[in-house]
């Protein structure tokens, strides 16, 4: 199984999972408030605030030739219009480490956590949301400046509408609910102004957000109903990709739809850690709806991997993801990259249990052990293609 030359091959991580210490951020404050409804703290999460340039040496050592982070606002912006100079030399100094171990940065500006300030006022429903973004977004020009390629704008802007509706782990094996309006209107808006921002004061820079796309698919005559459950879920945000340099397919599972709007369960299937369907093939699934839907904006796989103790079930869940997604470019979907999620073993927001790592970590050394499937899957990479 081959990639076309100059197709990205990276690692992908996220700000508040992997950095620890986010002390700033509405999730440490949900997290540590009595009587929280969060399960387990993120805490020191996997300490990568300190421990970047193993976890960058990992990665490029095994052969990986991109790497997705995250730049956390509420480092950048702990308290109202106060900019962080020290935070903004610290994610410069990841961003130059990247490419100094030969690792293309792809950088994601909005993973789910908010500084606290701004979420108490009102989150993305404030009036002055896309102001404010664009505030954190103009105080990154010294980070993306030293040599990011791609700009992940938000992370799954589809699950950020759902938030206020998720109520357990696993809800995703029952479907998702429809996105809050409201919020879906709002991030598109913010998306759009932050591509527009940054079209403007980063000419070359590469931009686009990443979508939550599950694979769903009809069960017979439930193609009207499975049109009208994709379309708030994550079709609106798809088209709302047009004019982007890529849009991110985030893929970990699929399901059938009934003709009634559910979505039907198979109580055979194998189940991951997280209690999703163990659906390997769902990734070429998933790019072939996106590629139909977001028609002419490559598409760049920038989440997809497994939570399962089993490393071996890790490569064979990982081998049958990238047939699908060749199969699926043989058919035409125009697809530029893949990065696997994770890199680390990490906090699954409020459950430490699920492990999608390449890598484990100690949770109180933070010594990182790599699995088999790091090598594997880096040793996968296909020759670089640099203009
Ligand atoms: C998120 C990650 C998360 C992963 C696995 C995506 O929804 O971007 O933060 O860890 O899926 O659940």
């Amino acid at each position: 199984m081959t990639f076309p030359p100059g197709f990205l091959w990276g690692v992908a991580t996220g700000a508040h999972q992997t950095e620890g210490g986010n002390v700033a951020s509405d999730w440490w404050y949900r997290e540590n408030r009595p009587n929280s409804p969060v399960a387990e703290r993120c805490g020191d999460a996997v300490d990568s605030y300190h421990r970047w340039p193993e976890d960058l040496d990992l990665a490029a050592g095994a052969g990986f030739t991109d790497y997705r982070f995250g730049i956390e606002w509420s480092r950048v912006e702990p308290a109202d219009g106060h900019v962080s100079h020290a935070a903004i030399a610290h994610y410069r100094r990841i961003v130059e480490g990247a490419r100094e171990r030969g690792l293309r940065p792809l950088a994601t500006l909005h993973h789910f956590t908010l500084p606290l300030w701004f979420s108490a006022a009102g989150g993305w429903l404030r009036p002055d949301a896309v102001d404010r973004f664009l505030r954190y977004v103009d105080a990154l020009a010294p980070v993306l400046d030293a040599g990011v390629e791609r700009v992940e704008t938000i992370n799954e802007p589809n699950i950020v509408a759902i938030f206020p509706k998720l109520t357990a782990a696993g809800e995703l094996a029952h479907g998702l609910p429809e996105p809050d309006a409201a919020t879906t209107d709002a991030m598109i808006a913010v998306h759009r102004s932050t591509v527009d921002r940054l079209r403007v004061n980063h000419p070359g820079l590469l931009v686009g957000w990443g979508v939550s796309v599950q694979d769903y698919q009809a069960e017979p005559g439930a193609e009207a109903a499975l049109e009208a459950y994709a379309e708030p879920r994550d079709q609106v945000f798809l088209r709302a990709s047009a004019g982007d340099d890529f849009v991110g397919v985030q893929t970990y599972t699929g399901g059938r739809l009934r003709a009634d709007g559910t979505v039907a369960e198979n109580p055979a299937a194998e189940r991951t850690q997280t209690g999703w369907e163990y659906t390997p093939g769902a990734l070429g699934g998933a790019v072939r709806r996106v590629a139909r839907v977001a028609r002419d904006v490559p598409i760049i796989v920038t989440e997809n991997g497994v939570a399962t103790a089993d490393d071996d079930r890790r490569v064979a869940y990982t081998t049958g993801a990238l047939e699908s997604l060749r199969e699926a470019m043989a058919d035409g979907a125009d697809v530029r990259g893949y990065f696997h999620w994770s890199l680390l073993d990490n906090w699954e927001w409020g459950h430490w249990g699920p492990t999608f790592g390449l890598v484990a970590v100690d949770r109180t050394t933070f010594a990182r052990t790599p699995k088999p499937s790091l090598k594997w899957l880096g040793g996968l990479a296909p020759s670089r293609m640099d203009a």
